[in-house]
């Protein structure tokens, strides 16, 4: 297949996601396709030697840096340009055969990359836009699972310069976390202890989003779980170094231990894959998703969020998971692939 793998784009991600990009390309290439990795942001100055294949030798990669990237910087090297899709995008991904998705954050996640590849007739791999928009939504999220019945953390919405803190630990207690209502990697996500505290993350998550979440802090165990074809992958847990699993804790090697599967009851491993599951079918997901969980010191289980398009970089859950089922990092990205190439929604 000609696959055009598109990454970077203007979020928060695009570090994360031109480092999940760049692995997904080459192990597309080394399964056989004809690749191009292309930056949605950037464009394509010419579609010439725009695709590689495993015999080329090409070798993509991108590392995440400490910090998240500069996006004003960005924007000012490619003259201020506002538009989010950037030249001969649109046209590169028609003349394909696939699009693989491999942008975190921003309009790669939130459905609207997808409905403008539906209106061209693009095959894209991973969720559709309804699926992308009710999980890129946190609050939406969470209402849904309420509805269904799936366990998660009480929370309130706040718009930022309008919080009350004082009625807010009045109502959900303390500790809380506050995390903007649509971004993800944990950027802008703070615990607060005290009200000082609460205020202080209510700042720092208002620098990404106005709408933001005020939510229970889940004190325990925090684990997550793959699907991957209608099929939940071993549950894997995540226990940081120092701290909460927030940007550097994800993306630089060793601060984080991961064990998988995860050290839990065949019960409890149970009940994480179905709830995993329930989640991925109550937000209309596709062919895979990541969804995260904790569970508190009486192994209750508190679903935090669904992840339309996980993470495929080195220190990445997915992957991990998949290795634990027997799954390779080229199979699994080829069986991405091949569930987008065929998928009829
Ligand atoms: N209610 C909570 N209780 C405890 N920790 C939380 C809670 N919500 C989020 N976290 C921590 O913050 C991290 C990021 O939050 P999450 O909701 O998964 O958003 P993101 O989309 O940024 O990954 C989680 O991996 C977890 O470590
Ligand atoms: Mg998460």
């Amino acid at each position: 297949m000609k696959i055009l793998v598109l990454a970077g784009g203007l979020s928060h991600e695009r570090d994360v996601s031109l480092s999940s990009g760049s692995l997904a390309a080459n192990a597309l290439m080394a399964r056989g396709h004809s690749v191009a990795l292309v930056d949605l942001y950037l464009g394509i100055e010419s579609e010439r030697d725009l695709f590689f294949d495993g015999k080329s030798g090409k070798k993509y990669s991108h590392e995440v840096t400490r910090g998240e990237p500069d996006l004003a910087k960005i924007k000012e090297e490619n003259g201020g340009r506002e538009a989010q899709i950037g030249p001969n995008v649109i046209e590169a991904c028609m003349g394909s055969d696939l699009v693989f998705m491999a942008l975190h954050g921003g309009i790669g996640e939130n459905g609207q990359i997808q409905a403008v590849f539906d209106c061209y007739g693009i095959k894209y791999t991973g969720s559709g836009y309804v699926g992308a928009l009710l999980a890129m939504d946190k609050d939406l999220a969470k209402q849904i699972m309420k509805h269904n019945g799936i366990p998660t953390a009480d929370w309130r919405m706040v718009v930022a310069g309008a919080a009350d803190g004082k009625s807010l630990t009045d109502e959900l207690g303390l500790p809380l976390v506050v995390k903007p209502c649509r971004n993800g990697s944990s950027i802008g996500v703070s615990m607060a202890d005290d009200l000082a505290g609460l205020n202080a993350a209510i700042s720092t998550a208002s620098r990404y989003e106005t709408r933001l979440l005020v939510e229970r802090k889940i004190t325990g165990r925090e684990f997550s779980v793959g699907i991957l074809d209608g099929m939940p992958l071993p549950v894997i847990e995540i226990k940081p170094k120092r701290g909460f699993y927030n940007y550097e804790n994800k993306y630089q090697a060793g601060a984080s231990e991961e064990i998988c599967p995860a050290e839990l009851s065949g019960r409890l491993t149970d009940e994480l894959r179905g709830w995993a599951l329930k989640t991925h079918q109550a937000l209309k997901l596709g062919s895979y998703s990541r969804i995260d969980f904790m569970l508190d010191e009486d192994n209750r289980p508190f679903c935090l969020e669904a992840n339309t398009l996980p993470g495929l970089t080195p220190t990445s859950l997915l992957p991990r998971e998949a290795a634990a089922a027997g799954i390779s990092f080229e199979d699994l990205c080829d069986r991405i692939a091949k569930m987008g190439f065929s998928r009829e929604d």
